[in-house]
């Protein structure tokens, strides 16, 4: 597949890296992919880095791993999306104390997305998972659950079965309303990781009864 990773940080950077070491066609699509950091960044990961609508054209999924919120639209639209692409959001609008979500509108994050992207099929994933997960999903033999959600059966199909490619456990919840509780999710993940003293290399996994 071809899939276009916007933004190259931590998120965007570690799925990057394990897409293309997967056999799949990976473009970062930078905010500035001419600047020093963006060569740098493309360079360690032996990929190329474009504008975001050079690099969406054509991908059969676009993952947004940008800030949330209104960062997050600004970005999507820059990605000059065609009608029926794949919008996977890592993302998470959180507020400035990262103790919870900034959702001025009622709507959560991906809701926002499809709200200002209508022709676009908006999947919620992998933005519950820290991204020392991402880069190995499987811990003692578990695999990471990931949330999903979203409102296109085939794209729903399309990023599940990445997400179980890259070694996760996809569970997909509903909808795009679901999409707030995954962004919620996050929030009691940060809240582990830093309050609960757990550190960022934890996981939650899915244990089901013998019945
Ligand atoms: N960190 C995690 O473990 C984790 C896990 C799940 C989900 N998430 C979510 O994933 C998203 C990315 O997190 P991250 O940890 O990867 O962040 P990060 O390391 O700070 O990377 C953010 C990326 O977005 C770009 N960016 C920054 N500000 C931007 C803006 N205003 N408009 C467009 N692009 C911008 C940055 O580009 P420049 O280099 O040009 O600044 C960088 O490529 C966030 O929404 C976060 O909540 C994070």
């Amino acid at each position: 597949m071809k899939l276009a990773v916007i933004g190259a940080g931590n998120v965007g950077g570690t799925l990057a890296r394990r897409w293309s070491a997967l056999g799949h066609e990976v473009v970062l699509g930078l905010r500035e992919p001419a600047s020093a950091k963006s060569r740098a960044q493309a360079a360690e990961l032996g990929l190329a880095a474009m504008d975001r609508a050079a690099a969406a054209r054509g991908a059969d999924i676009v993952l947004l791993a940008t800030p949330g919120g209104e960062a997050a639209v600004e970005a999507a639209r820059a990605c000059e999306l065609q009608a029926g692409q794949i919008l996977a959001d890592a993302t998470n609008p959180l507020n400035a104390r990262l103790d919870g979500l900034d959702h001025p509108n009622g709507l959560s994050g991906a809701q926002e997305l499809a709200r200002a992207l209508p022709n676009v099929r908006v999947v919620k994933a992998f933005n519950t998972v820290g991204f020392g997960i991402m880069a190995q999903p499987v811990r003692e033999g578990r695999r990471s659950v990931l949330f999903l959600s979203g409102d296109d059966p085939d794209a729903v199909e399309k990023v599940s079965a990445l997400a179980a490619e890259t070694g996760f456990e996809p569970l997909y919840l509903g909808g795009l309303p679901a999409s707030r509780m995954q962004e919620e999710h996050a929030v009691l993940w940060i809240h582990m990781a830093i309050k609960a003293g757990l550190g960022v290399d934890f996981m939650f996994s899915i244990c089901r009864g013998a019945a």
